[in-house]
């Protein structure tokens, strides 16, 4: 599966929840591919200062690609790993394109605030646009630093649940200082210490959900024998919404 972190807002969470997932992924036991398309190099920067933390257990592999590479090179590794995670900068470039021409899982982070939700038009044009070129991939949007008070995130939510071909994942992270305080350790938010139970609890929300979507893109079978046999954190309605799957 390749999971592409995108949008086109600086600062929406991107890396951080590139890194996070990576590292989550990698715990499950999965041989997992973080490629930085970044010219920021954010997620490069992270691997470097979690290699200094976790020595020789980082528990992934790292690399940094730009523009026609971040297509031809992924396309290369694919078999190599079991997942491949890309995060790219936020802002609409060939890297970002490249990526998502390769995509399973598209997935855009939005802060709930105004300055975000005012890129979604182009957002949009841009799922639309590269339908053409990967008719497969599924754009996904979710709250990420969530307000704890207010309106504001019902709001943002209202409007990614109207955007075309762009499917909204009732889950949200919140504005956590157990986030903010990972990147300088190269930690996830899973290895922070002190522990922080609700941020750990948002993002496994979070993880769930992609982990059924991806059982419920290559395998549905296999999915929805599980579902029937467990109790899941999401609901198989609500998934099947989503990705407008039908019986
Ligand atoms: N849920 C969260 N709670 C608190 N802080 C967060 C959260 N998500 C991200 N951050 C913080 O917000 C800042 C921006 O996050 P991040 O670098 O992941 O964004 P980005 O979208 O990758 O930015 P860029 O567009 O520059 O690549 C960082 O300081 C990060 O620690
Ligand atoms: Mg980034």
């Amino acid at each position: 599966m390749i999971y592409v972190i995108s949008g086109i807002k600086g600062g929406s969470g991107k890396s951080k929840i590139a890194t996070n997932l990576t590292i989550e992924l990698a715990k499950q036991g999965h041989d997992i591919l973080l490629i930085d398309a970044d010219d920021q190099a954010t997620a490069s920067y992270f691997m470097a200062f979690r290699n200094e933390t976790k020595q020789e257990e980082v528990g992934y592999t790292s690399i940094q690609l730009a523009n026609k590479a971040v297509r031809n090179q992924t396309l290369r590794l694919k078999k190599k790993y079991d997942h491949l995670i890309i995060d790219t900068g936020g802002r609409d470039t060939v890297s970002q394109r490249a990526a998502i021409s390769v995509a399973d899982i598209y997935l855009i982070p939005f802060a709930p605030r105004s300055l975000d939700i005012w890129t979604l038009e182009k957002v949009v044009d841009i799922l639309e646009e590269m339908t053409a070129i990967n008719p497969t991939f599924k754009a996904f949007s979710f709250i990420n630093k969530a307000d704890f008070q207010g309106t504001d995130n019902q709001e943002v939510e209202k409007f990614l649940k109207e955007a075309a071909n762009l499917n909204f994942l009732p889950v949200s992270i919140g504005n956590r200082k157990a986030f903010a305080n990972t990147a300088a350790q190269g930690l996830g938010v899973t290895e922070f210490k002190p522990v922080d139970k609700k941020a750990i609890a948002e993002f496994m929300g979070l993880l769930s959900y992609l982990t059924n979507i991806d059982h419920l893109i290559t395998r549905p079978w296999y999915f929805r024998n599980q579902f029937l046999k467990t109790e899941r954190h999401v609901s198989i309605k609500a998934i099947r919404q989503t990705l407008c799957v039908r019986d």
